[in-house]
C-alpha cells in the first residue's frame, strides 16, 4: 500500500456507543463477565465440597480472583456467608436438576459467559481462545490512540495471531456491507523503536503487541496482493484492514486516522 488513503474514508455511524464493561465499580465490572448458570439443589460433585471455600469481601472479588487465575473457569459464591469457591471446571447440569438459584449451603453458581456481554452486529466471538471483538468505524483514531482507546475500554487491540482468531474476524467482515468501508486498525506494527528510524526496504519486522511476529505463512491469504511492500517512503509502520470496497485485506500503511478493531478476552 502506498500514501494514506484518506480521501477515501467514509464516516458512517453505526452502533458502536456501549462499553462492553462497567468501569465504574470493581463489582459490577466482574459481574459483566458472568452469567448465572445455576443453581443446584443438594447435588453439589464430591469435589465441590464447600468446606474448601474461603471468606472474602464481596462477589466481586471471588470474580477477581478467578480471572486472575488461568485455570478458574467459574466459582461459587454465598451471598450470605460471603465465602468464595473458584472451580477449576465448567459446570453444566441437566436442567431437571436446576432450582431456585441456590445450593442447599447457599450458594450460587457463576460460570464464564459463553457470548459477548453485548451481541450487536460489530461485536464479535471467538470461541476458541473466548475473546470477543469490537469493531469501531465512527471515532477514528491514530494507532496509539486507537490502542489507549482499547485499553481504557479494557481490552487491546485485536491480535490476530492465529488462523482461528484471522477466520473469525476476516470471515465476519469480507463483503459485509454493515462493517463501513473505511480503513480498520488492528494489534500489529513495528516496533515502536523502529518507527522513524530509516530502515531498509523489504524487511519485514511487522509484530502484534503481544510480541508475537507476523507470521505470513498464516497471514499471505489475507494480505493485499504484493503486500506488506514498504512502500511509502519506509513509513509504512502498520499493517491495518482496508476495506477496499469491503474486500477487507491486509494492508502495510503510514499511520493515519481509521476505525479500529478491540479484543476483549472473556476469561
Ligand atoms: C467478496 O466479493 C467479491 C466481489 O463480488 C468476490 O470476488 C469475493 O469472492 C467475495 N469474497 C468472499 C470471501 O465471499
Amino acid at each position: 500500500m502506498g500514501k494514506f488513503a484518506s480521501n477515501g474514508i467514509v464516516f458512517l455511524q453505526i452502533s458502536t456507543a456501549f462499553l462492553l464493561f462497567n468501569t465504574t465499580l470493581a463489582a459490577e465490572a466482574s459481574d459483566s463477565l458472568w452469567e448465572t448458570v445455576s443453581v443446584y439443589d443438594n447435588r453439589l460433585p464430591q469435589q465441590l465440597s464447600t468446606t474448601s471455600s474461603f471468606p472474602v469481601h464481596c462477589k466481586g472479588q471471588c470474580s477477581l480472583l478467578c480471572q486472575r487465575q488461568s485455570s478458574c473457569k467459574g466459582f461459587f459464591y454465598n451471598d450470605v456467608s460471603k465465602d468464595c469457591l473458584p472451580l477449576s471446571l465448567v459446570l453444566s447440569y441437566p436442567n431437571d436438576v436446576i432450582k431456585n438459584g441456590f445450593n442447599s449451603n447457599g450458594f450460587r453458581y457463576y460460570s464464564h459467559r459463553s457470548t459477548c456481554p453485548v451481541a450487536t452486529s460489530d461485536t464479535l466471538m471467538h470461541k476458541p481462545s473466548f475473546s470477543c471483538f469490537q469493531v469501531t468505524s465512527d471515532n477514528l483514531k491514530l494507532w496509539m490512540g486507537a490502542r489507549d482507546a482499547c485499553q481504557d475500554a479494557g481490552g487491546t487491540l485485536a491480535v490476530l495471531d492465529t488462523k482461528d482468531k484471522m477466520d473469525t474476524v476476516m470471515k465476519a467482515m469480507v463483503n459485509n456491507t454493515n462493517f463501513p468501508d473505511i480503513i480498520y486498525h488492528m494489534g500489529c506494527r513495528r516496533p515502536l523503536d523502529k518507527w522513524s528510524s530509516p530502515r531498509p526496504d523489504g524487511v519485514n519486522d511487522f509484530e502484534w503487541t503481544n510480541g508475537q511476529p507476523l507470521d505470513m505463512a498464516l497471514a499471505a491469504p489475507y494480505f493485499l496482493p504484493g503486500d506488506p511492500n514498504n512502500g511509502g517512503a519506509q513509513d509504512e509502520n502498520v499493517i491495518d484492514l482496508w476495506s477496499n470496497n469491503y474486500l477487507f485485506h491486509w494492508v502495510d500503511i503510514a499511520d493515519g486516522s481509521a476505525g479500529y478493531i478491540c479484543e476483549f478476552p472473556l476469561i
